[in-house]
């Protein structure tokens, strides 16, 4: 069984083919950042336009490349949120006309899915049950993972999610968009004794998450600094620090409440390179495995897309052909 994905949730049109027995047969990228870069952020109405003119034709090239024809797949996944509308529809438009031309069926991914499951694209895969650190721009959330649409979650942000709180911080010290990879990088010149920023909502019970305060404490520090180079390099390094303390903190609490012996980690944010190393290190005092899709996977793409998608066709599911988006989607509901 072989299943098209598409995403087009957010600034990055992502486009695969997931073959159940094969695995990845192939996929293509899009990436926005240039469209989006001179205004410091997303501009939704620019991201769905972008997404309009580059689908189809890197559709046409993956199938291409991969030496596929439209027979030879068996279902068409597309995004169906949560994301920006406009994005969204885009995807969902393009995916399920394919899918009725093909005569094939069509399949509504949830994002958060696609993420959560990205790492089983990967060697070893994780199998069944296990935790998952989700952390992208729009989400933060620690999931018990029991299968396939079996999502309970266990703690959330808030407020602002950890890789909205890198672009927030990012953008703080004159960095570009994309936040996150750009201050993880200025990080590495810092001094982590310099600045010490508070752990959110490490010292109470639970696992939900807040990193709003974290962004108006580095504001306060970089006020009261000598906006030099060294500053902003140690004001990184203590932001980073703190982020990826307080979600290592919070991943330990869980898989002991759990005693899940897997931790998944997805979304964004998991590229970053001392969430990795830090994880390792849980991982290793903890006595479990720790998974990653490889970094390309962690951020949005198609391959996550078809592979949710394939794994939900095979259990039969469809859509109907009226479709539709949803921006807001909380995962419980997939259950
Ligand atoms: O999963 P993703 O591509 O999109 C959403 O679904 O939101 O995640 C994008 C987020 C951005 O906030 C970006 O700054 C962050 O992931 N990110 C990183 C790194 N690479 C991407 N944050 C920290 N370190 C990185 N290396
Ligand atoms: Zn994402």
């Amino acid at each position: 069984m072989r299943v098209l994905g598409i995403e087009t949730s957010c600034d990055e049109t992502g486009v695969a083919v997931y073959d159940s027995a094969q695995g990845l047969l192939g996929h293509a990228l899009s990436s926005q950042i240039d469209l989006h870069a001179q205004y410091g952020g997303v501009v939704p109405e620019l991201a769905s336009r972008d997404h309009v003119r580059k689908l189809i034709p890197l559709i046409k090239t993956l199938l291409e490349e991969s030496h596929l024809k439209p027979n030879d797949i068996n279902g068409v996944a597309y995004t169906a949120g949560p994301g920006l509308i406009g994005a969204l529809l885009v995807g969902a438009a393009v995916g399920r006309s394919l899918a009725w031309a093909w005569q094939v069926p069509a399949l509504g991914v949830h994002h958060m899915e696609g993420h959560l499951l990205a790492a089983q694209l990967e060697q070893p895969a994780p199998t069944f049950p296990f935790l998952a650190l989700l952390v992208s721009g729009g989400h933060t959330q620690l999931v018990q993972v029991a299968a396939v649409g079996q999502y309970t979650v266990l703690g959330e942000s808030v407020d602002d999610a950890a890789g909205e709180a890198f672009d927030k911080t990012a953008k703080l010290l004159g960095l570009g968009y994309p936040g996150g990879p750009a201050l993880a990088r200025l990080a590495e010149h810092g001094n982590p004794n310099t600045f010490n920023f508070p752990r959110p909502m490490t010292q109470r019970p639970g696992l939900d998450f807040s990193f709003s305060g974290l962004k108006t404490c580095v504001l306060t520090t970089w006020r009261k600094q000598d906006h030099n180079e060294q500053t902003r390099a140690d004001i990184a390094r203590a932001f980073e620090d703190a982020v990826i303390d307080t979600l290592a903190i919070k991943c330990r609490r869980a898989l002991r409440q759990t005693g899940l012996k897997s931790l998944v980690v997805a979304g964004g944010v998991g590229a970053n390179q001392r969430l990795r190393t830090c994880l390792a290190q849980l991982a290793d005092d903890e006595g479990v495995a720790v998974y990653y899709p490889r970094p390309i996977f962690c951020t949005d793409n198609g391959a996550m897309i078809a592979y949710a998608g394939t794994l939900r066709l095979a259990v039969g599911q469809s859509e109907p052909l009226a479709f539709g988006a949803r921006p807001r989607w909380p995962m419980n509901e997939l259950n």
